[in-house]
């Protein structure tokens, strides 16, 4: 099978500023959850480039990432050591995670629309009873998307997601019956490089809040609220621009 994020993995972190700098909203939010629910192990089960799992690792939290990409997986394993972190990394697609763990974790994670990549409805259903079956009783499996009913209401057409002096990412979203089309374009402005690539990915479904509650109920799931925001504002389809599901087993 083809890795999508072969050509970009090294790119990836162009998203974000420097890898060991949060944005203190998600960082409180993740504090705050973990501690509610008494989450000590974690699984980022689409962990990419390992940036969340070093802020779990921050937050004192045994942490574990698998992902299916080799490619983001190998950017990972750079990005923690050259900080000096060391974390456990394993190739595991998220619809099989018991083949690779044997013990339960207190909370599993799948972030930043990692399940979009879920063809249909049945394989999102799939991942979800994976994600559960390693999780232990009264642990969480945390979901955030950044497409929202609102959003896919509104079907922005291009979104500026980096704007510095030498370089400039954008999302162009093509929109398709129930999919949507992500062009990532990067334009890079500084002195010594002027050129633009594009990278994309396809979400064949996109799954929103009603979806998503839908396909936790079939898989066990019956305690999980819905956030919009990192400061636990309740998620409203009217208003809300992200979606953060925590679901309890
Ligand atoms: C948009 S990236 C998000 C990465 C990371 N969670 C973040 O927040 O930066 C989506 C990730 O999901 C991974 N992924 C997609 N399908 C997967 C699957 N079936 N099993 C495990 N990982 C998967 C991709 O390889 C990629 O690293």
């Amino acid at each position: 099978m083809t890795d999508p994020y072969e050509s970009f993995a090294e790119r990836y972190d162009l998203f974000f500023g420097p890898f060991d700098e949060h944005d203190p909203k998600t960082t409180e939010f993740f504090r705050t959850l973990f501690a509610h629910h008494h989450v000590h192990s974690v699984l980022d089960c689409a962990c990419g480039t390992g940036r969340d799992l070093y802020l779990f690792h921050q937050l004192d939290c045994e942490v574990f990432g698998s992902d299916i990409s080799a490619a983001m997986l190998a950017q990972a394993e750079r990005n923690l050591a050259s900080h000096h972190v060391s974390v456990p990394l394993d190739q595991a697609d998220f619809r099989e995670l018991p083949l690779t763990y044997a013990k339960e974790f207190d909370a599993v994670v799948c972030l930043s629309s990692a399940f979009f990549e879920m063809p249909d409805e049945v394989e999102l259903r799939r991942a979800l009873a994976s994600m559960r079956g390693v999780l232990r009783d009264g642990g969480i499996l945390v979901l955030t998307a950044g497409m929202s009913d609102r959003t896919w209401r509104d079907k922005p057409r291009f979104i500026p997601e980096v704007n510095r002096g030498d370089f400039t990412r954008l999302f162009v979203i093509d929109y398709f019956d129930a999919g949507a089309r992500f062009n990532v374009v990067d334009l890079f402005h500084d002195p010594a490089r002027k050129d633009m690539q594009v990278w994309s990915i396809c979400y064949n479904r996109v799954f929103l809040r009603d979806d998503i509650e839908g396909a936790l109920r079939k898989v066990g799931f019956h305690r999980y609220t819905f956030y919009g925001s990192y400061e636990f504002q309740p998620y409203d389809k009217e208003m809300s621009g992200m979606l953060i599901a925590v679901a309890e087993k």
